[in-house]
């Protein structure tokens, strides 16, 4: 074991006691459901949202056989506003099949936890390091940064083989010696470093357990680290969405695909083209009650939705029927389902 490396666990694990976060609800247990639940949830969501919807869904799903119990479509709605819905479908498949093939226990370690749904490798290494004290690194987005910078590692990450370089890396500088306390604390304070200190703009170097051994700020280039070249390519699309009103005030919702987009989730019929839309009315019914509302932007991982939302009025209930599979929902019904972010936001303006 090289001084160097001694020395990044111990430093991380010193500012963690002092300076780190420690009252954090899912800081509190080393229950792998509770743990795993809050992991997934702080996956693409800052902490402050993520804490309010984990103590929610600890109430209605108190364990891994509640969960499992629940319908999808109660676990989609008790997600609704949270985003990156296949994180929900995940979450209850993986409590299905903890309860189906692991009796009802998450497996005890990194590897065995990384082949349930949902659970990548560092979320793996995250569960196993928090209530397992397994020797295993966690490799996020904020780690990443933290890393590549300190180690002045400047290989491009689009690579496979030097991803697992990295890894590998990360998986020496763990600490070696009392690992019941040492893992947590030390995965705890990378996180910590990445979400407070090692910014990916204007990281705060000052107030950094890491700055006197950090490759990045001895160049001065801490804002070029990680290296990754290939871009997402982003999409953009307009989509038509149909919202259908009944004289009760209702409107008309169906269940989308099981796969893409909003997979699951219920939502007005889409149109890729104006005109679809305009098509997909039956010649008898009355347009002319059409409101076209002003298109707003949805930004989702890989594409830029441009929404385009027509309201119309449709003077007789009941019969109407664009799709199959669909349903007229009143607003206490339709409140209840799970549905993207932006179409809850619509039918509150609407309704
Ligand atoms: N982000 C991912 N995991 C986290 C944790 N355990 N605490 C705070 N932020 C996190
Ligand atoms: Fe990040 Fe600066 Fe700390 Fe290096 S010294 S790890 S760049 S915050």
């Amino acid at each position: 074991m090289t001084e160097f490396e001694s020395s990044v666990a111990e430093r991380v694990m010193q500012w963690q006691r002092l300076h780190g976060r420690s009252h954090l609800p899912w800081q509190q247990t080393q229950d792998p459901y509770r743990v795993w639940l809050s992991e997934i949830m702080l996956q693409q969501t800052q902490v402050a949202t993520v804490v309010g919807y984990y103590g929610r869904f600890l109430e209605r799903f108190p364990d891994v056989a509640s969960l499992a119990r629940a319908s999808q479509d109660e676990v989609l709605a008790l997600w609704s506003g949270l985003g990156y819905y296949s994180r929900a479908r995940n979450l209850h498949r993986c409590a299905q099949q903890v309860v189906a093939e692991h009796a009802g226990s998450f497996p005890s370690s990194a590897p065995l936890l990384a082949t349930l749904p949902g659970i990548g490798r560092s979320t793996a290494g995250a569960i196993a390091a928090f209530c397992f004290a397994e020797r295993v690194p966690i490799l996020d987005a904020n780690v990443r940064r933290v890393l590549t910078r300190t180690l002045g590692f400047d290989k491009d990450l689009a690579l496979a083989a030097n991803e697992r370089k990295l890894w590998e890396l990360a998986y020496e500088l763990l600490p070696r010696e009392d690992l019941q306390q040492a893992m947590p604390r030390y995965t705890q304070g990378m996180m910590d470093l990445g979400a407070m200190i090692c910014l990916a703009r204007r990281p705060l170097c000052g107030q950094c357990p890491l700055q006197a051994c950090c490759m990045a700020l001895q160049q001065g280039n801490p804002e070029n680290y990680p290296v990754r070249t290939r871009k997402l390519l982003r999409k953009s699309e307009s989509w038509w969405m149909l919202i259908l009103r009944d004289p009760l005030g209702r409107v008309w919702l169906q269940r989308r695909a099981s796969k893409g987009i909003w997979a699951g989730l219920h939502s007005p019929p889409v149109f890729m083209q104006r005109q679809a839309l305009l098509d997909s009315m039956p010649p008898e019914l009355s347009v002319s009650g059409m409101v076209e509302m002003p298109a707003f932007l949805h930004v989702l991982t890989h594409r830029d939705l441009h929404l385009h939302a027509v309201q119309v009025n449709v003077n007789r209930g009941a019969v109407f029927a664009v799709e199959e599979g669909g349903g007229w929902f009143g607003r206490d019904r339709w409140q209840t389902l799970g549905l993207p972010a932006p179409v809850r936001k619509l039918l509150e303006d609407v309704a």
